[in-house]
């Protein structure tokens, strides 16, 4: 069976600034987009063009920077918004406008005191709108998550005939359970006229911690697109994270589903984007965070050190991580100790080992971590008391 690709959208710079309290300058946005160009993503999302002269400006330059990915523009199913957009993604050798409107009940009620049937008016509008500037149209129906499935495959079939060559549909508010989302999917797929000249894209929020879930059942189910952000920044608890979707990917092979991603950057981007953005990374985030190859049990130190396939499923050097670590702490065992003792230049004689383990303890007992500096001071303890 041949492998099938999934394209990577980028939306770091746009869903993923929504984090509160951090922005980034146009400077800050081109030194990430170049990253992302590299890393091997299909597509930026570099921002919402109409928002503000800044966001503009920065759509504008990473337009022009962008080599292989096509740049994509935010805009509402707004005439204004879209013909901004069009004029900020001028240079850009593959552009592409994201417009769409909100499709769930309480959207349609709260936010556009509105329709079933005017909705699509506005969204078959919105994408003849940027067909006139641009070949790619991605239309979003947002809180698609929400939407009852069968007016949400209307809606995809009038945006396909208006011209849409991507149909994004949002779990907006991160609701949807992975099982509840890829039936959705699945239901476009066999109910939406011409689907199969489409793309179907997955943009899954985290509320419930599911959106890497989602996205994963989504493309399970037919979806050929992830959305997602480098360490799973964005509105509220983020998005789907890229670096777990494109090692999920690369994890099981037989899903036959791959992407362009180029994983030895993941983690370099990863601090990249977390010291641009201000926004530390929570250790035990999978892939990138600082505990995602840190053993400190004794049982798990042991197995890891006689082979790191035990409890490692990834080798690290594949996301550029340097090398698995080993975490000395009250749980550690003598394999641990003398593991790490030897790469200190510390060759232990069973002997030695015993008599350096137990006052090895006393040190862990009172610390988090027994670092470098407390091993040197454990062997200097050690040798005193033989010599003595
Ligand atoms: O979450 C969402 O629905 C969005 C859309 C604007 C694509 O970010
Ligand atoms: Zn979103």
């Amino acid at each position: 069976m041949s492998t099938e690709k999934v394209e990577i959208f980028d939306t770091t710079l746009r869903d993923g600034e929504q984090v509160p309290g951090c922005k980034l300058n146009t400077a800050q946005k081109l030194k990430i987009a170049a990253r992302l160009d590299e890393l091997g993503v299909d597509v930026i999302e570099a921002g919402f063009p109409v928002s503000s002269p800044g966001d503009f400006q920065s759509v504008y330059e990473i337009s022009k920077l962008a080599k292989n990915a096509a740049v994509c523009g935010l805009t509402r199913a707004v005439k204004k918004d879209i013909e901004v957009a069009a004029e900020a993604l001028k240079p850009a050798k593959k552009p592409r406008i994201h417009t769409g409107i909100g499709t769930s009940d309480s959207h349609i009620k709260y936010k556009f005191n509105s329709t079933r049937e005017e909705i699509i008016v506005r969204g078959v509008a919105a994408v003849k709108h940027a067909k006139n500037f641009v070949d790619d149209v991605e239309f979003y129906a947002e809180d698609a998550g929400r939407t009852d499935n069968e007016f949400l495959a209307r809606v995809c079939t009038e945006m396909i005939k208006a011209g849409a060559t991507v149909l994004n549909i949002p779990d907006t508010t991160g609701y949807c359970l992975p099982e509840e989302y890829g039936r959705k999917i699945k239901y476009l797929k066999d109910n939406v006229k011409d689907i199969d000249k489409v793309r179907i894209s997955c943009h899954c929020h985290n509320d419930l911690g599911l959106a890497t879930a989602n996205a994963i059942a989504g493309v399970m189910n037919g979806a050929r697109q992830i959305e997602c952000t480098i360490n799973g920044i964005g509105e509220r608890a983020g998005n789907t994270a890229l670096e777990e979707v494109v090692m999920i990917l690369r994890q099981h092979p037989n899903l036959n589903l791959n992407t362009l991603i180029d994983p030895k950057f993941l983690f370099d981007t990863s601090c990249m984007v977390s010291k641009e953005m201000g926004m530390f990374v929570q250790p035990n985030k999978a892939i990138v965070g600082a505990n995602a190859f840190a053993h400190s049990s004794g049982i798990h130190q042991d197995g890891v050190i006689k082979n790191r396939e035990t409890y490692e499923i990834i080798d690290p050097a594949e996301v550029g991580v340097t090398e698995s670590a080993i975490v000395l702490t009250a749980r550690s065992g003598r394999a641990a100790l003398a593991h790490k003792a030897k790469k200190m230049g510390y060759n232990l004689t069973k002997l030695q080992l015993d008599e350096v383990y137990s006052e090895f303890l006393n040190y862990a007992d009172a610390r988090r971590c027994v670092e470098d500096q407390d091993i040197h001071e454990i062997m200097e303890i050690s040798e005193r008391r033989i010599r003595a």
